[in-house]
């Protein structure tokens, strides 16, 4: 199915399941938001550091109009379930699809950008838990949503760095800024270069041609996710307190130069050694895999996305036997350029540079081995038409055609 084909699928779906809830389709207005795959630089954006993210195909949806009142009622069509609250009384923390939206509902409330209550419907097909940023897809596409039915202003970076906040304060997870940032302001045909200390961006075109990014789920369960995940940011505090007492201008890992790093290998202790090298490195690696993104050195590539997971298998220890067993099969296939574990680790994707005809090789043998060890199969993905956030739809819009297009 083609792209806007299949975006006219899920907007149809969108509005007859608006439509079927609500009565009708009147002040409706339709917007989306992106997952996100992580090129490469990992665990380097809460170090305020380098990463390449790319958003996907695959978005959180949601048709909403305002209500006179301050109720807010939502329909799932994943969960088919039902959210109702009120302004007065929002859903507080938690981890489930209504938090999520709470949290922003809560964050906009707070500063006086919502002058009613709200109702509609949300869709994702962003897969769930696989580490491709659903949980981000979905805050960012609420406030896209909001944003452009209220009409009120918001600078992209500020809307990342408030579902960023809402992650971190009502779900509890205290990721970096990179998801949020790459499904507000990430752009199709385009990877995403941020400084994530600064903030400063650049969208790196994309230009294949022959090559593609195929993204392989491992399916295999993120349960040490959280707890690892946190476990690693303290062990990296513990890093930038030791260089601190070496060099009092350190702030975070991204200060730490190759040189003053091996200047003392093992310390404070070898483990969070090896935790500051994968950072200390992976930057580097970013700065280059951009560079060679954008001069069309795709061999290049693919050894930094090589050594980028052998470092989050190695130094940084975040992989897991899944993740590496599709690693070591894809690049045993001839046409894979790079093949590395994406986002967070303890399970979840990995992300492969191939070659276009050797794509369905990748497949089967990887289907095969995986099949073999774990008696399951993998999901594929490949890394077609990414998306930007955008506004699809909005009744009685001055637009002929009723599609906007990408937000400013
Ligand atoms: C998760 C977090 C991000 C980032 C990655 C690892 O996706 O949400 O902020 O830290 O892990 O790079």
């Amino acid at each position: 199915m083609t792209r806007s084909l299949l975006m006219e699928t899920v907007l149809n779906q969108l509005l007859t399941a608006f439509q079927h809830f609500f009565g009708d389709t009147r002040q409706v207005m339709v917007a989306r938001a992106p997952g996100r795959v992580n090129l490469i630089g990992d665990h380097t954006d809460y170090n305020d550091g380098f990463v390449l993210p790319m958003t996907l195909a695959q978005a959180v949806y949601m048709a909403l109009r305002p209500r006179s009142d301050r109720n807010v009622r939502l329909y799932s069509l994943n969960f088919a379930e039902w959210a109702t609250f009120s302004l007065d009384a929002l859903p507080g923390k938690g981890t489930r699809w209504v938090h999520y939206i709470g949290g922003v509902v809560a964050e906009l409330h707070r500063r006086c950008l919502l002058p009613s209550g709200f109702e509609g419907v949300v869709y994702g097909d962003v897969p769930l838990g696989s580490g491709l940023s659903s949980s981000a897809a979905l805050e960012v596409a609420t406030l896209v949503t909001l944003q452009n039915m209220f009409g009120f202003a918001m600078s992209g970076e500020e809307a990342a760095r408030l579902c960023q906040h809402v992650e971190h304060t009502y779900v509890g997870v205290h990721c970096g800024i990179m998801d949020q940032f790459a499904s507000r302001l990430g752009r199709a045909g385009h990877a995403l270069f941020l400084d994530c200390r600064t903030l400063a961006y650049r969208h790196v075109p994309v230009q294949l041609t022959d090559w593609m990014f195929v993204i392989i789920d491992s399916q295999a369960p993120r349960a040490l996710a959280t707890s690892g995940y946190n476990e690693r940011r303290a062990e990296c505090e513990a890093g930038v307190a030791f260089f601190q007492s070496i060099d009092p201008s350190i702030r975070a890992l991204r200060d730490v130069s190759p040189e003053l790093l091996w200047a003392y290998p093992n310390h404070p202790s070898p483990l969070i050694w090896r935790r500051c090298r994968h950072v200390v490195e992976e930057n580097r690696r970013v700065l280059e895999a951009v560079t060679d993104l954008e001069q069309g050195h795709l061999e290049d590539f693919g050894q930094c996305m090589n050594a980028s997971h052998d470092s989050l298998r190695d130094l940084y220890e975040v992989s897991a036997f899944p993740l590496d067993l599709i690693v070591n099969v894809a690049r045993s296939v001839e046409g894979v350029l790079g093949a590395r574990l994406t986002g967070a680790g303890f399970g979840g994707c990995v992300v492969v540079l191939v070659h276009r005809d050797a794509c369905s090789t990748l497949e089967a043998c990887v289907r095969q081995a995986y099949e073999k060890h774990f008696g399951k199969q993998p999901a594929f993905y490949p890394l077609g038409h990414n998306i930007t956030a955008e506004v699809l739809w909005r009744s009685a819009s001055t637009d002929s055609d009723g599609c906007a297009s990408a937000i400013p």
